[in-house]
């Protein structure tokens, strides 16, 4: 694919098919997303796929978590609630959500939630995992690990989403994948096939116009 045009078209994507991905294939994209920067070349990002039965179960447990009142959230990045961050950054998430009821209508919620609990059918998830000490320079090399997978991953017709519900759940995320020793999950990014037929991936979400984050000084 053109490069502009996986920069362009990548979008979140919250219903995938059930077409597995082939097992080259997301060896490729892993080794083409290690291109990525990292501080001093520390390399500091490990990554473990869930895909199968492993994630079929994974999947089923999800679910049960999600709708047990006495369980909480515990992910390695805090989760921050809406309130908490800037105004800007708030009034960019309201138009989100408005812009989620005007493409997919006012159920968009429960659709959402609803294919939440089923991991969003993904049928890869890549955990990006770091050292539990890791210095927070090692996040930014996370996200252009991240960036990269996802842009590789459309460059072959496969869509993804980066995902905190991949790792809300830090504990138990534990004890269904053994991740490499002294590694915390920072973010999963789910891969598969996009179903173009749901609703749910009707959202199309907006960006700022640029001379509104962009200031040139001369
Ligand atoms: C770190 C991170 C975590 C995210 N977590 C979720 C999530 O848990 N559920 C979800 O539906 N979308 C999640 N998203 C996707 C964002 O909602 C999405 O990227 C944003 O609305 C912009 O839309 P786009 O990626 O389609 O351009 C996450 C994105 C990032 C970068």
């Amino acid at each position: 694919m053109e490069f502009q045009k996986v920069l362009a078209e990548r979008r979140a994507t919250r219903a995938f098919t059930d077409q597995p991905i082939a097992l080259d294939d997301l060896q490729q994209i892993v080794q083409l997303a290690q291109q990525a920067p990292s501080w001093v070349n520390s390399q500091p990002v490990r990554v473990t796929i869930a895909t199968g039965d492993t994630l079929a179960k994974m999947r089923r447990q999800h679910a049960q978590l999600n709708h047990n009142q006495e369980v909480h959230s515990h992910s390695v990045i805090p989760y921050r609630p809406k309130n908490e961050w800037d105004s800007a950054a708030q009034a960019n998430m309201d138009d989100w959500f408005e812009g989620n009821i005007e493409q997919v209508g006012i159920d968009w919620r429960q659709l959402s939630t609803a294919a939440a609990d089923q991991l969003y059918n993904a049928q890869a998830i890549v955990y990006l995992t770091l050292p539990k000490n890791y210095s927070e320079w090692s996040l930014i090399d996370t996200g252009a690990f991240s960036q990269n997978i996802m842009s590789a991953a459309l460059d072959r017709g496969i869509a993804s989403i980066p995902a905190f519900e991949f790792v809300k759940y830090a504990d138990a995320l534990r004890t269904n994948i053994q991740l490499p020793d002294g590694q915390v999950p920072i973010v999963g990014i789910g891969l598969g096939y996009a179903d173009q037929a749901a609703a749910i991936n009707k959202i199309h979400a907006n960006r700022m116009p640029v001379d509104e984050v962009l200031t040139i000084l001369k």
